[in-house]
């Protein structure tokens, strides 16, 4: 299947610095939303009838920017399956910042340097004659181009200043190092399996429209990748929603993300395989929970115990719902 005439290593290449992109402001926006009631709090102290709408508006923006640039970087990858590449799952380095100024300074900067690259693809595109991957990074072109605008409001925002940590109560005194860098570690390993999981619901998304192989792949009209991509979808945004709830976590506790991504995410060439990946990702992730769960028992962080109960269910749930496709 040739759609594209000549495509280029060169061409994938700039494809996937877009991908590279967009997961790192996706995640870079997810967790400034997250850290909105840290910086919120920080002011509270000085003036209990603040208002607060600058910082809930921006925290409700970052998160639904953040969904959309998951949304651009799934639309990319799959366009580069489509061409017959391969997708890349690594993130651009991902900064967070400390202050409104900050977010919106840094925050402006990714825009910029995203309309920078896709003024290349969209010109590239059009040279190579895939009319399809133009029009959507025309389309994608649009979307940061109206973040960027919303992003520049929030540049000039004069802060109020940090006026240190005062000293902690002791129940604190249970927040340390290591504790804080499993937590990170957690965090790390959701980021993770967001990108391996939206990896592969779009070469899911490719591979199922090949030919169908059996009668009952006729007669059902499904397919084992069909199934996968929808799977993988509804699983990545749980993973989503655990990767926020820990980062919010670890605000409130006053200390911050690393937003690294550990393990490295690992896709897998045939529906057999992203199966088996899978069920790996969420066997390590409950391993670690259970690790976290008794670490928190020991140190008595009840709160953040209750939370990874929940999601370690969730988890659960994932593994079996892989484990009912391992061939
Ligand atoms: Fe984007
Ligand atoms: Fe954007
Ligand atoms: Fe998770
Ligand atoms: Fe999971």
């Amino acid at each position: 299947m040739m759609i594209v005439k000549t495509t280029t290593p060169e061409y994938f290449d700039l494809l996937n610095k877009g991908v590279s992109r967009e997961l790192q402001v996706s995640v870079q926006y997810m967790l400034q939303h997250s850290k909105m009631q840290k910086l919120l709090r920080r002011v509270i102290p000085e003036n209990m009838l603040l208002d607060k709408t600058t910082y809930e508006a921006l925290a409700k923006v970052l998160q639904e920017f953040a969904i959309q640039e998951m949304k651009h970087a799934g639309a990319i990858m799959e366009r580069i399956y489509l061409l017959g590449g391969q997708a890349t799952t690594k993130a651009d380095k991902v900064k967070i910042g400390d202050s409104l100024r900050e977010f919106g300074t840094l925050d402006v900067k990714a825009e910029e340097e995203a309309l920078d690259l896709y003024r290349k693809v969209i010109e590239m595109a059009a040279k190579l004659g895939d009319w399809e991957t133009r029009e959507m990074f025309e389309k994608i072109y649009g979307d940061e181009e109206k973040h960027l605008i919303r992003f520049q409001e929030f540049t000039e925002v004069a802060d109020e200043p940090d006026f240190g940590t005062t000293a902690g109560s002791e129940f604190e005194t249970v927040f340390k190092d290591d504790w804080i860098a499993m937590l990170n570690k957690a965090l790390a390993s959701e980021i993770s399996a967001i990108i391996q999981y939206t990896n592969q619901h779009e070469k899911a998304n490719v591979e199922q429209n090949r030919r169908r192989k059996t009668a009952l792949e006729v007669v059902t009209d499904k397919t084992k990748p069909i199934s996968i991509s929808d799977l993988t979808r509804s699983i990545a945004m749980d993973e989503m929603k655990h990767m926020e709830a820990i980062a919010e976590r670890i605000y409130e506790i006053k200390k911050e993300c690393v937003a690294a991504v550990d393990p490295l995410p690992d896709v897998g060439d045939t529906a057999d395989n992203w199966i088996m990946n899978n069920r790996v990702a969420e066997n390590s992730a409950i391993t670690f929970y259970r690790q976290i769960i008794s670490k928190a028992l020991e140190i008595g962080d009840v709160k953040t115990r209750k939370m990874f109960e929940d999601i370690i269910v969730q988890e659960e749930d994932h593994y079996w719902k892989f484990d009912e496709w391992v061939p």
